[in-house]
Formats: structure tokens, sequence, C-alpha cells
């Protein structure tokens, strides 16, 4: 469907056109001056360079050309030049009751829909979410419903940290405390059990344990290091403990990103690149693109564009080992073979910037993806506590995600019970569902690059600029439309044209919806959507506000009352799915 803004360009472009100047000139913006019109257009102050007369008779000619224009309720010409316009009700009625009966509400499906990988999430096995894998996976799951709103077909990894360091200290921690089990007897021939030795509350514990003591003892951290090379070198009962790692950690984090609405297509890990490292090693010294460099294998990604320092990138450190990069564009490799996708995206702690220039221009520089391949970062701030200091708990400690979700539910919980009279168990319920939306929307309403500060008193507040507000706003027109059907027979699903004032307002925000929408996946910018639902609750509630809906006494009106909220709860419902949350039946 077309956008509505168009629609208005589209006639200024026929006026400016039978006026004699350059259609280019014709294009309308929202006004910034509401309070003197709804649309402008300054495309005579342009114009008047070109054509070298004054932007008013500009202006002037091209009001002449749509005084009867049937679209435009007014449109003037204003010193110095600018067109000031009004939308007439009935041109807007037309276009909301054509929005209201569209799929996905005139937005529209890509024409040629892309293949895209979503790398979100990046959980690291055996140890526990904490609130820095929030915004990974709050704003990869909005990007991916997003993308796939618009008929792109895309597929969210995980892309689990399950291949490092942390895998030897567990293994080497496991040793000292359980050496009777028969991973650690040499002479062991027999199949290895199907249970894991440790469940997951021990395997958290015995992972922060090993580390510290790492930390200490190099003789331990030796023997941790040992054993990470043998496990990645396939070392059988290596594996097998790996095995339960990696099965009891998954089971524990699907947990988790559920209770967070978060899910993932693909659960692979870096891993999973390890098989295509050494066609990685032989693609790049084919293109004679690794060299030595203070005992490590490296390749030279500078350009002579770089205003700062691009480092090389390091493939292979002197003892073979591979890295952070290696895994990357071994997981690229894999990409390519399995989807040749046309975008990849990665949901990544801006902090990695340096690393994924390196290993986009690797893979750029070596062909290990496509041409047509779009490689994006799309890194994000930190999530501060108060006072702008990283998140922590009152002991100084990494909260935990779980601990952090059960404040904000808590804190929901007790505005429930203070308000209402609703049972413990029925506000328990919607305090975990008004909850999610408050996190949530607290994160995606700030750009993601931007740092933020978590607040759960303001985001757990139901009123101003928050999640449980637009749920609150949701809920209020459910009630009002199980209301009318209550009494009412639907007699008609169209709008008449809208009063001047706060309905004909919320209309006009309404017919935006697939404009910003489309725009704000473009952009990847889930923070857009957030502002415009604010935007349409703000309207919703100052036309419900001013108007009696259901006591209106012309049934033609009050069922154009209807249906009109009926399209805003449609478009708040669309808009808070491509969050990843959802509104309650009552709050
Ligand atoms: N596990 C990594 C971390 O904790 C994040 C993974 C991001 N994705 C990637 N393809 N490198 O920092």
């Amino acid at each position: 469907m077309k956008k509505f803004i168009n629609l208005i360009d589209e006639k200024l472009k026929q006026a400016f056109v039978a006026a004699g100047y350059d259609e280019k000139f014709a294009k309308a913006t929202i006004s910034n001056r509401p309070d003197l019109c709804e649309y402008q257009c300054n495309g005579a102050m342009a114009a008047a360079k070109q054509y070298k007369t004054a932007p008013i008779n500009i202006a002037n000619a091209v009001i002449e050309e749509l005084k009867d224009e049937k679209a435009f309720e007014k449109i003037e010409a204003v010193m110095p030049g600018f067109i000031n316009i009004n939308i007439s009700s009935a041109f807007l009625a037309d276009y909301v009751n054509e929005e209201s009966q569209a799929e996905k509400l005139g937005c529209n499906i890509e024409e040629n829909p892309k293949k895209i990988v979503i790398d979100y999430g990046g959980a690291n096995v055996a140890k526990p979410l904490h609130v820095g894998h929030l915004r990974p996976a709050v704003i990869g799951e909005s990007i991916k419903r997003m993308f796939r709103y618009l008929g792109n077909d895309v597929i969210g990894d995980v892309h689990l940290g399950d291949w490092g360091l942390q895998m030897g200290l567990i293994i080497t921690e496991l040793q000292e405390r359980k050496p009777d089990l028969v991973y650690f007897d040499e002479n062991y021939t027999g199949e290895y059990p199907k249970e894991a030795p440790f469940t997951i509350s021990e395997l958290e514990e015995i992972y922060p344990c090993a580390s510290a003591k790492s930390k200490e003892d190099s003789e331990f951290k030796e023997r941790a290091h040992l054993a990470t090379l043998k496990l990645q070198q396939g070392y059988a009962p290596y594996r097998a403990i790996w095995n339960h790692i990696i099965q009891v950690s998954v089971t524990d984090l699907k947990k988790n990103y559920g209770n967070l609405n978060v899910t993932f297509d693909l659960w692979k890990g870096e891993s999973d690149a390890d098989p295509y490292i050494p066609q990685l090693i032989d693609i790049l010294n084919e293109k004679h693109l690794l060299h030595e460099s203070q005992g490590a294998m490296v390749v030279d990604v500078r350009t002579e564009e770089d205003t700062k320092e691009v480092p090389p990138c390091i493939i292979q450190k002197s003892d073979g080992a591979a890295l952070y990069a290696t895994s990357d564009l071994g997981t690229l490799i894999q990409r390519k073979q399995d989807y040749d996708p046309d975008m990849v995206v990665y949901v990544v702690d801006k902090r990695q910037e340096m690393h994924f220039t390196q290993v986009f221009r690797v893979a750029k520089m070596a062909d290990i993806v496509s041409p047509k391949t779009e490689l994006i970062f799309n890194g994000f701030g930190t999530m501060n506590g108060k006072g702008g200091k990283p998140f922590k708990t009152r002991d100084g400690g990494v909260m935990r995600l779980e601990t952090l979700i059960g404040e904000i539910s808590d804190a929901v919980y007790s505005k429930i019970m203070e308000n209402r009279s609703v049972s413990e168990g029925e506000a328990r319920e919607t305090s975990k569902i008004v909850g999610l939306a408050a996190l949530k929307y607290g994160d995606l309403s700030n750009q993601a690059s931007k740092d933020y500060i978590f607040d759960v008193d303001r985001f757990s507040s139901f009123e101003g600029n928050t999640g449980p507000y637009i749920l609150y706003t949701i809920v209020r027109i459910k009630s009002i439309l199980n209301k009318f059907l209550e009494s009412s027979e639907i007699t008609s699903d169209k709008m008449i044209p809208f009063a001047s004032g706060s309905e004909k307002e919320l209309a006009m925000v309404l017919a935006r919806y697939n404009d910003v929408i489309e725009n704000a996946i473009h952009e990847l910018a889930p923070h857009k959507i957030c502002a415009y639902i604010y935007e349409l609750s703000n309207a919703f509630n100052k036309f419900y506000h001013d108007t009696k809906i259901l006591a209106c006494e012309d049934a033609d009106k009050k069922q154009s009352y209807v249906n009109l909220i009926s399209l805003a709860k449609k478009a708040l419902e669309e808009c808070i799915d491509l969050l990843g949350f959802e509104a309650p039946e009552r709050m």
C-alpha cells in the first residue's frame, strides 16, 4: 500500500509541474508547527534559487493549482514561501479504511525477500546469563521479528561461546573434584554415561571457582590450557564431558531465553566453526593474505581511508591455537555453505566493533562470503545501573538476568496490588507479562548504540514513556471493545470522516503506520517503533479523554469510533509483537 505522505507528494508534484516547476521540489513533510498545519512543503524555497524568483510566487502558483483538490481541507502559501496543508477528513478516512483491511496494516512485503542470518544472544555455556546478556537477546529478537515481518527469510543463531578456555577450566576442576569419573581413567574403553556428572547449579558453581583458581594457580591454568587443546583435538573422553556441558547448559539457556520470549532457530556455537578452520587457512594462503608477525599468523586489513589504527587480524597464535576472529571467519564459511545469506547481522556489544571490522574485511578480501552478502555490525551500548556505573548486585557481583527479571516483575506486582483488587495469583501472572514489557521497552526505547540507565522504578511506571503505559493503553482499548460487543452488533467495519481535534489526530498517527514501521525495519531501529507507539498511545488516550465513545448516541458515529480504536489496538499489538512482548487481558 502506498504511504500516506507519498499520496500528498503526488498531488504536490502535479501542481508543481502544472505551475511550470520541477517536480523534484514537491516534497511534503510532517508539520513542525502542528498549531498551523498538519503537513507542509518547503520546496518553493529551494526552487526559488533555480527559477530566480521569490519563493512566495512559486508557493502561490502551486496552491492555485490545488485550490479544488479534495484531499486537502486547507492549503495556503505563507511568507516567505511555505506551503501549509491540512488534510481533508474524508481523504484521511479513505486511507485508514484501506489500511484497516490491508495485510500488516499496509506495510509492503519486500519485493525481493532476503535471506538474513541474525547472530545474537551470544551466551557462553556453563556461565549463567547475566545482565550483560539482556541487550543482545532483546535487541536481536526484535530485529529478527522486524525483518521477518516484511517477508524476509530470517535465521536467528545464538552463536554460543562453547569452545574456549572455559571448557578446559571446567574439565580440570571436575577432575580435581571427581577424579574417579570414567572420563579421567585413561584405560577406560567402555561407553560414556548418558547422564551428565553434574547438574546445572553445580556447573554454574564449578566455572567461577575454576576461573578464580586459574588466576592464582599457574599450574592449574596450564592444565586447563592443555585440557582445552586436547578437547579441540578431539580427545574422546573430554568430548564426552563437553557434550554433557553443552546439553545441561543449553537446556537451561533455552528456559531462560524462553522467559524473555526469545527463541533461536539455530543453536550453533564457536565449536561448529572448528571444522572449517583448515579450509579457512587454505583460502587465506591461496590468496597470499596470511603472513607471519611476531610468531602469529595474521592478515593485514588496513586501508588508505582509515582514520584510526586498524591492527592486523590475528588468525593463529604461535602455538597454532585459533582465536575469536578465526572462529567468526570459520562460521562465515559455514553460513555461506548452508545459506549463502544476503545479509548477516551481528548484535554484539559495541566494544567489539574493531573485532568485527577486522573479520568483515578479511571475509570480503578472501571472498569467504559472496559479494552480495552485507555484513552488518549492530553494536549496542552498555546497560548501566543508577548513577551511570555498570550494573552490579548489592555486594558488587554481576547480577544474574533471572534476578533482574524478578526485580522488575516484583515492582510491577506491587503496583498492581496497590491499584486494584485482583487476586494475588492473577497479579503474579500479569506482573510477569507486564514486567517483561517494562524490561524490554526500557531497553528498546533507547537507540541501541547508546548506553542507558536501567531504572526499575521508571521502567515499571504505568505512566510516561514505558512498556506498562503502552500495555495499559491496549488493555483499556480491549475493555472498551468488550463492553461494546456486550451490548451491540457490529454494523460496519468502516470509519466515517473524523471530527477535527483528537479524533482526527489519532487517525493521522495511524495513517503513518506503514511508513514508520518499514523505515524502522530498514534502519534496524526498534527505538523508532517504541517512539511511534508512545505517540500512538498518547493520541488514543487524548481521544479517549475527549470523547464519549460508548455513550455516543449516533450509532454510526459510535461504530466508527469503535473501528478507529480497533485499528489503534491492532497497530499497537503488531508493534509490541515486533518488539517481542505481549499485552495481558487485564491489568
Ligand atoms: N560470546 C561472545 C561474548 O560473550 C559474543 C558472541 C557474539 N557473536 C559472534 N559471532 N562473535 O562476547
